[in-house]
Protein backbone atom coordinates (compact mmCIF):
# COMPACT_ATOMS: atom_id res chain seq x y z
CA UNK A 1 0.00 0.00 0.00
CA UNK A 2 0.94 3.43 -0.72
CA UNK A 3 -0.10 6.99 -0.75
CA UNK A 4 0.80 9.09 -3.46
CA UNK A 5 0.10 12.84 -3.40
CA UNK A 6 0.22 13.91 -7.08
CA UNK A 7 0.75 17.39 -8.35
CA UNK A 8 -1.33 18.96 -5.03
CA UNK A 9 -1.78 23.14 -5.33
CA UNK A 10 -3.95 25.01 -3.26
CA UNK A 11 -5.31 28.74 -3.56
CA UNK A 12 -8.12 29.91 -1.14
CA UNK A 13 -9.94 31.97 -3.18
CA UNK A 14 -10.19 36.18 -2.77
CA UNK A 15 -12.62 37.01 -0.55
CA UNK A 16 -14.32 40.46 -0.07
CA UNK A 17 -11.68 42.56 1.77
CA UNK A 18 -8.74 39.71 1.31
CA UNK A 19 -6.67 38.55 -1.81
CA UNK A 20 -6.32 35.13 -3.01
CA UNK A 21 -3.47 32.91 -0.89
CA UNK A 22 -1.81 30.55 -2.72
CA UNK A 23 -0.76 27.72 -0.14
CA UNK A 24 0.42 24.94 -1.80
CA UNK A 25 2.26 24.30 -4.53
CA UNK A 26 2.58 21.39 -6.97
CA UNK A 27 3.24 18.72 -4.14
CA UNK A 28 4.69 15.38 -4.91
CA UNK A 29 5.42 12.51 -3.08
CA UNK A 30 4.66 9.13 -2.43
CA UNK A 31 4.54 7.40 0.94
CA UNK A 32 5.42 3.87 1.46
CA UNK A 33 3.05 1.32 3.82
CA UNK A 34 4.17 1.33 7.38
CA UNK A 35 6.52 4.19 7.45
CA UNK A 36 6.33 7.34 9.74
CA UNK A 37 6.25 10.26 8.20
CA UNK A 38 7.13 13.77 9.43
CA UNK A 39 6.30 17.01 7.76
CA UNK A 40 7.91 20.62 8.68
CA UNK A 41 8.25 23.73 7.63
CA UNK A 42 7.64 27.77 8.45
CA UNK A 43 4.18 28.45 10.40
CA UNK A 44 1.84 29.18 7.84
CA UNK A 45 3.01 27.67 4.78
CA UNK A 46 0.04 25.05 4.36
CA UNK A 47 0.93 21.81 6.64
CA UNK A 48 -2.41 21.86 7.64
CA UNK A 49 -4.02 22.90 4.78
CA UNK A 50 -2.32 19.83 2.99
CA UNK A 51 -3.48 17.01 5.86
CA UNK A 52 -7.25 18.27 5.49
CA UNK A 53 -7.00 17.56 1.63
CA UNK A 54 -5.73 14.20 2.48
CA UNK A 55 -8.29 13.63 4.63
CA UNK A 56 -11.13 15.04 2.46
CA UNK A 57 -11.98 17.96 4.93
CA UNK A 58 -10.52 20.44 1.84
CA UNK A 59 -10.41 20.02 -1.94
CA UNK A 60 -7.04 20.64 -3.62
CA UNK A 61 -7.38 23.34 -6.26
CA UNK A 62 -5.27 20.79 -8.77
CA UNK A 63 -3.80 17.43 -8.15
CA UNK A 64 -4.91 14.05 -6.93
CA UNK A 65 -4.21 11.78 -3.54
CA UNK A 66 -4.02 8.37 -4.49
CA UNK A 67 -4.40 5.57 -2.24
CA UNK A 68 -2.98 1.55 -3.39
CA UNK A 69 -2.70 3.55 -6.83
CA UNK A 70 -6.38 4.37 -7.11
CA UNK A 71 -8.21 7.83 -6.07
CA UNK A 72 -8.70 7.82 -2.28
CA UNK A 73 -11.94 7.20 -1.46
CA UNK A 74 -12.98 9.38 1.60
CA UNK A 75 -15.98 7.19 2.56
CA UNK A 76 -14.93 3.76 2.35
CA UNK A 77 -10.53 4.20 2.85
CA UNK A 78 -10.13 4.87 6.64
CA UNK A 79 -8.22 7.75 7.32
CA UNK A 80 -7.43 8.89 11.05
CA UNK A 81 -6.88 12.01 11.93
CA UNK A 82 -5.82 13.46 15.76
CA UNK A 83 -5.83 17.06 15.10
CA UNK A 84 -5.20 19.03 18.21
CA UNK A 85 -8.27 21.42 17.87
CA UNK A 86 -10.08 18.39 17.46
CA UNK A 87 -10.32 17.49 21.67
CA UNK A 88 -11.81 14.74 22.94
CA UNK A 89 -15.87 15.80 23.89
CA UNK A 90 -15.79 17.05 27.30
CA UNK A 91 -19.41 15.47 27.85
CA UNK A 92 -18.36 12.13 27.43
CA UNK A 93 -16.11 9.99 29.63
CA UNK A 94 -12.85 8.43 28.42
CA UNK A 95 -14.45 5.31 27.43
CA UNK A 96 -17.49 7.00 25.15
CA UNK A 97 -14.89 8.83 23.74
CA UNK A 98 -12.90 6.23 22.60
CA UNK A 99 -15.86 4.44 21.08
CA UNK A 100 -17.13 6.96 19.57
CA UNK A 101 -15.76 5.94 16.16
CA UNK A 102 -16.93 2.44 16.48
CA UNK A 103 -20.15 3.82 17.00
CA UNK A 104 -20.12 5.77 13.82
CA UNK A 105 -19.00 3.00 12.06
CA UNK A 106 -21.94 0.46 13.64
CA UNK A 107 -19.79 -1.94 15.23
CA UNK A 108 -21.97 -3.64 17.79
CA UNK A 109 -21.97 -2.44 21.90
CA UNK A 110 -20.17 -5.34 23.07
CA UNK A 111 -17.71 -5.70 20.43
CA UNK A 112 -17.02 -2.22 20.89
CA UNK A 113 -16.84 -1.98 25.10
CA UNK A 114 -14.53 -4.79 24.70
CA UNK A 115 -12.36 -2.95 22.71
CA UNK A 116 -12.31 0.18 23.90
CA UNK A 117 -11.37 -1.51 27.36
CA UNK A 118 -8.46 -3.55 26.22
CA UNK A 119 -7.46 0.13 24.14
CA UNK A 120 -7.61 1.82 27.85
CA UNK A 121 -5.54 -1.08 28.97
CA UNK A 122 -3.06 -0.79 26.45
CA UNK A 123 -2.73 3.02 26.75
CA UNK A 124 -2.30 3.35 30.39
CA UNK A 125 -5.33 4.92 31.10
CA UNK A 126 -7.05 1.89 33.59
CA UNK A 127 -8.90 3.23 36.45
CA UNK A 128 -9.95 6.63 33.87
CA UNK A 129 -12.59 4.74 31.93
CA UNK A 130 -15.20 6.55 33.67
CA UNK A 131 -13.61 9.96 33.83
CA UNK A 132 -14.68 13.37 31.56
CA UNK A 133 -11.32 14.80 29.96
CA UNK A 134 -11.09 17.32 32.19
CA UNK A 135 -10.21 15.49 34.64
CA UNK A 136 -7.42 13.78 32.69
CA UNK A 137 -3.93 15.01 32.31
CA UNK A 138 -2.94 16.42 28.93
CA UNK A 139 -0.77 13.32 27.90
CA UNK A 140 -3.89 10.81 28.87
CA UNK A 141 -5.98 13.08 26.93
CA UNK A 142 -4.26 12.99 24.13
CA UNK A 143 -3.26 9.23 24.80
CA UNK A 144 -6.87 8.87 24.54
CA UNK A 145 -7.34 11.31 21.53
CA UNK A 146 -4.77 8.75 19.72
CA UNK A 147 -6.43 5.54 21.20
CA UNK A 148 -10.23 7.11 19.35
CA UNK A 149 -8.31 7.09 16.36
CA UNK A 150 -6.52 3.89 16.31
CA UNK A 151 -9.08 1.73 17.68
CA UNK A 152 -10.86 2.22 13.75
CA UNK A 153 -7.45 1.16 12.64
CA UNK A 154 -6.85 3.08 9.85
CA UNK A 155 -5.20 2.82 6.83
CA UNK A 156 -3.53 6.23 7.48
CA UNK A 157 -3.35 8.21 10.12
CA UNK A 158 -3.00 11.89 9.99
CA UNK A 159 -1.62 13.63 12.94
CA UNK A 160 -1.36 17.21 13.35
CA UNK A 161 0.93 18.68 15.73
CA UNK A 162 -0.73 16.41 18.67
CA UNK A 163 1.88 17.07 21.01
CA UNK A 164 2.13 20.70 20.55
CA UNK A 165 0.36 21.70 23.68
CA UNK A 166 2.17 19.08 25.97
CA UNK A 167 5.68 20.20 28.11
CA UNK A 168 8.29 18.94 26.85
CA UNK A 169 9.02 15.20 29.44
CA UNK A 170 5.15 14.78 28.91
CA UNK A 171 5.99 15.33 24.77
CA UNK A 172 8.69 12.92 25.04
CA UNK A 173 6.70 10.34 26.87
CA UNK A 174 4.57 10.65 24.52
CA UNK A 175 6.65 10.40 21.58
CA UNK A 176 7.72 7.25 22.94
CA UNK A 177 4.16 5.66 23.78
CA UNK A 178 3.52 6.85 19.90
CA UNK A 179 6.44 4.71 19.05
CA UNK A 180 5.63 1.94 20.88
CA UNK A 181 1.97 1.59 19.19
CA UNK A 182 3.25 2.54 15.73
CA UNK A 183 5.72 -0.08 15.59
CA UNK A 184 2.81 -3.22 16.23
CA UNK A 185 0.71 -1.53 14.37
CA UNK A 186 2.86 -0.74 11.37
CA UNK A 187 0.46 1.55 9.97
CA UNK A 188 1.19 4.61 7.87
CA UNK A 189 1.23 7.99 9.79
CA UNK A 190 2.04 11.45 8.69
CA UNK A 191 2.65 13.81 11.15
CA UNK A 192 2.86 17.34 11.42
CA UNK A 193 5.13 19.07 13.52
CA UNK A 194 6.95 22.34 14.39
CA UNK A 195 9.82 20.68 16.40
CA UNK A 196 12.66 19.22 14.58
CA UNK A 197 14.42 17.14 17.34
CA UNK A 198 10.39 15.56 17.30
CA UNK A 199 10.70 14.84 13.89
CA UNK A 200 14.22 13.27 13.79
CA UNK A 201 13.44 10.90 16.69
CA UNK A 202 9.98 9.29 15.17
CA UNK A 203 10.25 9.38 11.84
CA UNK A 204 11.44 7.57 8.97
CA UNK A 205 11.27 10.70 6.68
CA UNK A 206 10.91 14.04 7.36
CA UNK A 207 9.36 16.33 4.22
CA UNK A 208 10.70 20.15 4.55
CA UNK A 209 8.06 22.24 3.10
CA UNK A 210 9.16 26.05 1.85
CA UNK A 211 7.70 29.05 2.60
CA UNK A 212 4.26 29.71 0.98
CA UNK A 213 3.08 28.38 -1.62
CA UNK A 214 5.29 25.75 -0.13
CA UNK A 215 6.79 22.88 -2.27
CA UNK A 216 8.94 20.12 -0.62
CA UNK A 217 12.47 21.44 -0.61
CA UNK A 218 13.75 18.61 0.61
CA UNK A 219 13.15 15.03 1.54
CA UNK A 220 14.98 13.68 4.47
CA UNK A 221 15.62 10.07 4.98
CA UNK A 222 16.22 9.35 8.75
CA UNK A 223 18.94 6.02 8.91
CA UNK A 224 19.47 6.40 12.45
CA UNK A 225 18.72 3.13 14.21
CA UNK A 226 16.02 2.58 16.05
CA UNK A 227 15.16 2.61 19.53
CA UNK A 228 17.23 6.23 18.88
CA UNK A 229 19.01 8.35 21.24
CA UNK A 230 18.22 12.08 20.96
CA UNK A 231 22.00 12.93 21.45
CA UNK A 232 23.67 10.76 18.74
CA UNK A 233 26.12 11.86 16.42
CA UNK A 234 23.75 10.57 14.30
CA UNK A 235 20.18 11.65 15.18
CA UNK A 236 22.13 15.52 15.09
CA UNK A 237 23.30 15.24 11.64
CA UNK A 238 19.93 14.89 10.48
CA UNK A 239 18.62 17.28 12.86
CA UNK A 240 21.41 19.97 11.54
CA UNK A 241 20.16 18.89 8.24
CA UNK A 242 16.87 19.60 8.65
CA UNK A 243 17.46 23.10 10.31
CA UNK A 244 19.83 24.42 7.53
CA UNK A 245 16.83 23.61 5.63
CA UNK A 246 14.41 25.50 7.49
CA UNK A 247 17.17 28.46 8.50
CA UNK A 248 17.18 29.05 4.02
CA UNK A 249 13.03 29.12 3.98
CA UNK A 250 13.04 31.58 7.25
CA UNK A 251 15.63 33.54 5.67
CA UNK A 252 14.25 34.14 2.62
CA UNK A 253 11.15 35.19 4.79
CA UNK A 254 12.72 37.83 6.68
CA UNK A 255 14.93 39.70 3.49
N1 LIG B 1 -10.30 27.99 4.83
C1 LIG B 1 -9.36 28.90 4.57
N2 LIG B 1 -9.66 30.02 3.86
C2 LIG B 1 -8.73 30.94 3.57
N3 LIG B 1 -7.43 30.83 3.95
C3 LIG B 1 -7.08 29.76 4.64
C4 LIG B 1 -8.01 28.73 5.00
N4 LIG B 1 -7.36 27.78 5.70
C5 LIG B 1 -6.08 28.18 5.79
N5 LIG B 1 -5.91 29.36 5.16
C6 LIG B 1 -4.64 30.10 5.02
O1 LIG B 1 -3.71 29.23 4.43
C7 LIG B 1 -2.40 29.45 4.96
C8 LIG B 1 -1.82 28.14 5.45
O2 LIG B 1 -2.56 27.72 6.60
P1 LIG B 1 -2.24 26.35 7.37
O3 LIG B 1 -2.38 25.22 6.42
O4 LIG B 1 -3.08 26.34 8.57
O5 LIG B 1 -0.69 26.55 7.73
P2 LIG B 1 0.25 25.76 8.78
O6 LIG B 1 -0.53 24.60 9.29
O7 LIG B 1 1.46 25.36 7.99
O8 LIG B 1 0.63 26.74 9.84
C9 LIG B 1 -2.55 30.50 6.04
O9 LIG B 1 -2.18 31.75 5.50
C10 LIG B 1 -4.03 30.47 6.36
O10 LIG B 1 -4.47 31.72 6.78
MG1 LIG C 1 -1.15 24.07 11.22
Amino acid sequence: MALELIGLSKIFPKQDSSAAIHVLNDIHCRVKEGTFVSIIGPSGCGKTTLLRIIAGLEKPSSGRVLLDGRIINHETDRIGLVFQQYALFPWFTTLQNIQLGMEIMGVPKKERFEAAMAYIHRFGLSGFENRYPRELSGGMQQRAAIARTLITEPKVTLMDEPFGSLDSQTRNSMQEFLLGIWREKKEMVLFVTHNVDEAVFLSDKILVLSRRPAKIVKEVNVECVRPRDRTSPDCNWVRKEVLNCLAYENKIIMT
